[in-house]
């Protein structure tokens, strides 16, 4: 990363209980082992406000706490605000992407949003399924992709390519 350069990166899914806090939690942790966290800074939304203030869902608290994380954020909608302090912004899947960008407001903007399947580097997908109605192999399938994704992003960022 440039000598000074910060990045805000904000993850968006639908309800943000399950996919952008995991993956806000996992990209912390990584930032955090790189001594990053004062040049990234990390938070998640949803595109939905339907769990407003929530904690991540239990099953996928669960699911990270297997792997070492503690997933705490409290659910909040996206808003067009957003746009303003973020310059990373990370969609789960179509849904999510079409939603942010018809919120956007400028050419500027629209650059900011990417999918997290753009930073896969070991797995093949584009998108990362919703897991909520799903059992516990979605979420599993869901960590694995957020966890290469996050590291491709990582790199990305430490690479100045974003
Ligand atoms: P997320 O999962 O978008 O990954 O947080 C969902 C959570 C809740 C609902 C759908 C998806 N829901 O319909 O309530």
């Amino acid at each position: 990363m440039a000598d000074n350069k910060t990045y805000s990166v904000l993850f968006v899914c639908l309800g943000n209980i399950c996919r952008s806090p995991a993956a806000e939690g996992i990209f912390k942790e990584m930032v955090a082992k790189e001594g990053l966290q004062d040049r990234i800074a990390v938070d998640s939304a949803g595109t939905s406000g339907y769990h407003e203030g929530e904690l991540p869902d239990a099953r996928m608290r669960v699911h990270g706490s297997k792997r070492g994380y503690n997933f705490r954020s409290h659910s909040r909608k996206f808003r067009s605000s957003d746009f303003d302090k973020f310059n990373v912004i990370i969609t789960m899947d179509d849904n999510n992407y079409r939603k942010v960008l018809s919120l956007s407001q400028s050419i500027d903007d629209d650059k900011k949003v990417y999918r997290m399947t753009d930073f896969l580097t070991r797995h093949d997908a584009d998108h990362v399924p919703d897991p909520y109605y799903s059992g516990d192999d979605g979420f599993e399938k869901v960590l694995n992709l957020l966890e290469d994704a996050c590291e491709g992003l990582l790199q990305k960022l430490k690479d100045d390519e974003l």
